[in-house]
């Protein structure tokens, strides 16, 4: 039995199976899963996670019980749930990805959606299907007394069912996410946003990654439930139980990003991008193609400042990393069609025989993102809101350079906002002239911003945040 367990709906690994029937085990992508893999292995943490796709299912049925690292898989101790997958379906593209993603993440198209029927009706009772089989394996898997860490919002109903299950566990929820304000928190229907209040309510700790998340969720509380909310204590009293509020900003190991960004592929990586851009200066992106990262205005904006400083032209590259994310979903596809197209009009407009002004990538490339970390003088992230963005705080750890153009709406703004050029993400002219003050910050400042932006972006390491979330379960 176990002392620790932590659940997830993507796990620190995934496998894709090749024709022949092969099994290949990758790294996990995203910032829950970069952040939380080295730490969650070291600390002997039994992690639960969903298998995703086709690759995954044929991994756990070889498995005991799922236990990938009981079938010779070197995972750490890892739970992998084989869900009936149209629920997993419904559950992870409707409602988590499709609903509660867009509603805190602001996205909808509102005069268009969202729509809540009957279809809705039915996804939504998959997505209590697929958490209450989370609440069942911990229940299974957890000692008496454990600490439970669920993550995220394809979670949220897991720890009032686990609770209800076994109310000898310690249960904190954490969400990677913003939280959204109760205005737009009540596009969802009624009973549905009670629900999700009252499932993370199930916990002993809700944890987020900003001050301004957490006030969301309490104010969405004291809305939508009636909850009693004390802001200055962080409490939210419901139905008699107390639920604890913390902040926990998520940060990066710095020494063993640098000891990955030092090992010789990246080496190499580097080496064949200074070839392809020479001497030239470089603004970087690398980011999930996702609605929410805001990659079109981003390129937008390069254009912009194109447009303005002829001067620039022939001297900068912009290299824009956007690797595939949640390609189920039309408007994944149709986004990162626009990405492309917007891309293809730069090169149309600017492109000679000589330089590119841009290098678009659209593939998933671990150790070249960490060499295009290192060769950044400017690091554009500008999200329409994100949970905290641990792209704005690898980026200054590992350039020796780098100035960062930051949106107001990431929560790492809260932590890097003093060193970083702060924007407004839907003000692409605003973002255009940020670009130009970031390439021609003199050095001095641009040495003296990275050095703080640096300490505040490894000032909670994934081992002192995972330590925050189990001390507040005592
Ligand atoms: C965000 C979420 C994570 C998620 C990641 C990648 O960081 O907070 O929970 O894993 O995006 O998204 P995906 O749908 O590919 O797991």
């Amino acid at each position: 039995m176990n002392s620790v367990l932590l659940a997830s709906n993507r796990g620190p690994v995934s496998f894709t199976v090749s024709d022949d029937g092969e099994l290949t085990m990758r790294r996990g992508g995203g910032g829950l899963v970069s952040g939380l893999s080295g730490v969650a292995r070291d600390a002997g943490v039994l992690w639960v996670c969903a298998a995703l796709s086709d690759g995954d299912r044929s991994a756990v049925r070889q498995a005991p019980g799922g236990r990938l690292d009981q079938a010779g898989y070197d995972t750490g101790a890892l739970r992998m749930l084989d869900i009936a997958p149209a629920t997993f379906h419904r559950a992870y593209n409707s409602i988590a990805n499709s609903t509660l993603w867009f509603v805190n993440h602001l996205l909808y198209d509102i005069p268009n959606a969202p729509v809540f029927g009957t279809r809705f009706q039915r996804d939504w009772e998959s997505y209590r299907d697929y958490n209450g089989a989370f609440a069942l394996a911990l229940a299974e898997e957890a000692g008496h007394g454990a600490r439970v860490m669920v993550q995220d919002y394809h979670l949220t109903l897991t720890p009032a069912m686990l609770r209800a299950e076994r109310p000898d566990l310690r249960i904190a929820h954490f969400s990677h996410t913003p939280w959204a304000p109760p205005e737009y928190f009540s596009l969802l229907p009624d009973e549905v946003a009670r629900e999700v209040l009252e499932g993370i309510l199930g916990a002993d700790h809700a944890g987020f990654l900003t001050g301004r998340w957490a006030e969301a969720f309490m104010d969405c509380c004291a809305a939508l439930l009636g909850a009693e909310v004390d802001g200055a204590a962080r409490t939210v009293t419901h139905e008699g139980r107390v639920t604890r509020i913390g902040v926990h900003g998520l940060g990066v190991d710095g020494k063993a990003l640098w000891a990955r960004a030092g090992e010789p592929d990246v080496e190499s990586h580097m080496a064949a991008l200074r070839e392809q851009v020479g001497d030239r200066k470089l603004i970087v992106r690398i980011d999930r193609t996702e609605l929410s990262k805001n990659i079109v205005r981003g390129l937008l904006a390069y254009r912009e400042f194109l447009d303005a400083h002829p001067e620039w032209h022939g001297r900068v590259v912009h290299l824009a990393f956007a690797y595939p994310s949640r390609h189920d979903l039309p408007e994944y596809r149709e986004y990162t069609a626009s990405v492309q197209r917007c891309a293809q009009e730069i090169e149309d407009a600017y492109a000679t025989e000589d330089w590119d002004p841009l290098i678009l990538n659209v593939n998933d490339d671990y150790p070249r993102s960490l060499a295009a970390y290192r060769m950044a003088d400017v690091l554009l992230v500008n999200p329409i809101r994100d949970g905290m963005n641990l792209v704005a705080k690898e980026g200054p750890v590992l350039s020796p350079r780098c100035a960062l153009v930051l949106s107001r709406e990431a929560g790492a703004a809260a932590e890097l906002g003093a060193d970083a050029l702060l924007v407004n993400p839907y003000d692409v002219s605003g973002t255009a002239g940020a670009l130009h003050r970031a390439l021609v910050m003199p050095e001095e400042e641009r040495t003296r911003r990275r050095a703080r932006l640096e300490a505040a972006a490894t000032a909670l390491p994934p081992q002192r945040w995972l330590a925050a979330q189990l001390d507040a379960l005592g």
